[in-house]
C-alpha cells in the first residue's frame, strides 16, 4: 500500500535505485539527523555516502545557495564564466600540493572521472601518442557508472550489471594489507610488492599504449575504507614517471578533508597528475564535482585544447555552495577536527568491537571508518550464502535509526561484508556512543551466532 510517509514502487511513478525496495520518505534533516515522514530520526553516520561533510541545513551553505539563486543561478559556460567557480577553483588550488593547478568541474563522481579519462587520453595525443589509450585499475575499485569509468573499475557487481559493452582494461590488485600481506612480510615489503603488479601491467600492455592508473589512495565503499599501506602510492607515482603513465587519484570519497588532509594523497607525499574529487566538496548541498589537473597536464591542454564539456560544468548555483563548504570547513578548522574526533571514534569502536568474534578487522584514517566482518578471524573466512548480508545490515541499521553504509567483497566464494562510515565532521562523543549502541543491536540481529 502506498503512503505519504512509506512509498513503494507500486502508486510511484519513480524507478527506485533498488526498483523492488520500499523506501521511508526524508521530509528534513538538520545536523546529524534525517527524518522520515513518519517522524522517526535517523542519525547520520555516513553522510549518506561520504557526502554531508558539515552535516545537514548548514545556514551558511544555505545562506550562500540562495544569494546565488538570485543573483545568477546559472550562466551557460559557453558563453561565460562565473565568479563562485572562479573563487572555487582558486580556492581548491591553492590546497594542491604543487603551484599552478588548474580545476574542471563537473556535477558527480562519475563526471569528474570520465572527464579525468579524457584529460589523459588528450594529454597523451597533444604530446603525439594517440595510441596511449588503456586505463589500468584496480579490482574490487569502484569509479562510477558511466561506461568509461565503469571499464575502469573492478567492482564486480557493478560491471556485471553492464558487462558486455565494457572495455576490458587490465586490472591489478589493490593494496589490501589486512587480506594481502603474507604472515610476518613487513609493511615496505608488502607495499612494494603489490605496486609491482602496476609495473607488470604497464609491461605486459605495452608503456606505448598506458595512458593513465586509476586508484582510490583510501578505498571507500568498494573495500570498506582501506587505505594504501606507507610507501605504496610513492611506488606508484615512480613507476608511472618510469613508463610515462599519467597517475589519477581518485578522491570522490576520500578527498575533501575527509581525512584530515583536504587532499588524500597528502598522507603519502606524493603528487598525482589528476585528482577527482565530488561528494565533500559540495556537502550535498548541490550536485559538485572537481576534477583537478596538475600544472604540466592543464599546460597541454591550454596549448592544445580540450574537446570535453557538459550543460552544468562550473554551475554559478553548485560552485556557490562549494565555496560556502569550503569557507566553513576553513573557519571551523574541520579538517583538524577531523584527525581528533576520528582518532576518538575509532579506539571507542576498537573498545566496543575488537574482541568480536565476527569482526575481522577495524580501520580509519580521520573521519572515515571500515569495520570487515568474518566467520573466522584466523582464517579470515567470508560467510557462506551470505549475499544478502550487506543489504539485511543496511536495512536493519535503518530500522534501528541509524545510518551507515554496508558493502561486500566475494572472497573464495563467500561474502566477506564492512561497514563503512563517514560522519559529518560536526560529530560529537554522543553521536559515535549512539552509533556503537546501534550497531551492536544490528551485528545481534543480522549476523550468525558463533
Ligand atoms: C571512489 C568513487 N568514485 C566515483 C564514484 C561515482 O560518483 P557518483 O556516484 O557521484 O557518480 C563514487 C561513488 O560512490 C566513488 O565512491
Amino acid at each position: 500500500m502506498q503512503t505519504s510517509e512509506h512509498r513503494h514502487q507500486t502508486g510511484s511513478a519513480v524507478l527506485y535505485r533498488a526498483p523492488s525496495q520500499p523506501y521511508p520518505v526524508a521530509v528534513s534533516a538538520r545536523g546529524m539527523t534525517i527524518t522520515d515522514a513518519t517522524g522517526k530520526a535517523y542519525l547520520d553516520m555516513s553522510g549518506g555516502a561520504a557526502v554531508s561533510c558539515l552535516g545537514h541545513g548548514h545556514p551558511d551553505v544555505v545562506a550562500a545557495i540562495q544569494r546565488q539563486v538570485e543573483t545568477l543561478a546559472f550562466a551557460h559556460t559557453a558563453f561565460f564564466t562565473n565568479e563562485p567557480q572562479e573563487e572555487l577553483a582558486s580556492l581548491i588550488a591553492t590546497r594542491f600540493s604543487e603551484p599552478g593547478a588548474r580545476v574542471y568541474f563537473a556535477s558527480g563522481g562519475s563526471e569528474a572521472n570520465e572527464t579525468a579519462l579524457k584529460v589523459a587520453w588528450q594529454y597523451w595525443a597533444a604530446r603525439g601518442h594517440p595510441n596511449k589509450k588503456i586505463i589500468i585499475g584496480r579490482d574490487h575499485s569502484y569509479h562510477g557508472n558511466t561506461f568509461g569509468v565503469l571499464s575502469a573499475s573492478g567492482n564486480d557487481a557493478r560491471r556485471r550489471a553492464s558487462a558486455a559493452p565494457l572495455v576490458n582494461w587490465p586490472r591489478i590488485p589493490p593494496c589490501y594489507a589486512y587480506r594481502e600481506r603474507r604472515n610476518e612480510e613487513p609493511i615496505e615489503v608488502y607495499s612494494a610488492r603489490a605496486a609491482a603488479y602496476l609495473d607488470d601491467a604497464i609491461r605486459r600492455a605495452g608503456a606505448d599504449k598506458v595512458a593513465a592508473f586509476i586508484c582510490e589512495p583510501i578505498v571507500g565503499s568498494s573495500l570498506g575504507v582501506v587505505a594504501a599501506a606507507p610507501g605504496y602510492l610513492a611506488r606508484v607515482r615512480e613507476i608511472c614517471d618510469r613508463h610515462e603513465v599519467l597517475f589519477i587519484a581518485d578522491e570522490i570519497m576520500c578527498g575533501s578533508g575527509r581525512t584530515g588532509t583536504f587532499f588524500a594523497h597528502r598522507h603519502d607525499d606524493v603528487v598525482p597528475d589528476i585528482v577527482s574529487l565530488a561528494k565533500g566538496i559540495g556537502g550535498g548541498y548541490q550536485p559538485l564535482a572537481a576534477v583537478v589537473l596538475r600544472n604540466a597536464v592543464a599546460e597541454e591542454l591550454t596549448r592544445a585544447g580540450f574537446a570535453h564539456g557538459h550543460t552544468y560544468i562550473g554551475h554559478a548555483t553548485a560552485c556557490a555552495a562549494g565555496v560556502a563548504v569550503q569557507r566553513v570547513l576553513d573557519r571551523d578548522k574541520l579538517p583538524e577536527r577531523t584527525q581528533k574526533m576520528g582518532a576518538l571514534f575509532l579506539s571507542l569502536l576498537q573498545q566496543a568491537f575488537g574482541e568480536h568474534p565476527l569482526v575481522g578487522d577495524i580501520r580509519g584514517r580521520g573521519l572515515f571508518f571500515g569495520i570487515e566482518l568474518v566467520r573466522d578471524r584466523k582464517t579470515k573466512a567470508g560467510f557462506e550464502g551470505g549475499k544478502k548480508l550487506p543489504d539485511q545490515l543496511r536495512l536493519a541499521a535503518m530500522d534501528a535509526g541509524l545510518i551507515c553504509y554496508p558493502g561486500g567483497i566475494e572472497v573464495q566464494g563467500r561474502t566477506v561484508p564492512h561497514i563503512m562510515m563517514a560522519p559529518p565532521m560536526i560529530v560529537e562523543e554522543p553521536h559515535m556512543r549512539e552509533c556503537i549502541a546501534k550497531l551492536g543491536k544490528v551485528f545481534e540481529t543480522v549476523l550468525p551466532r558463533s
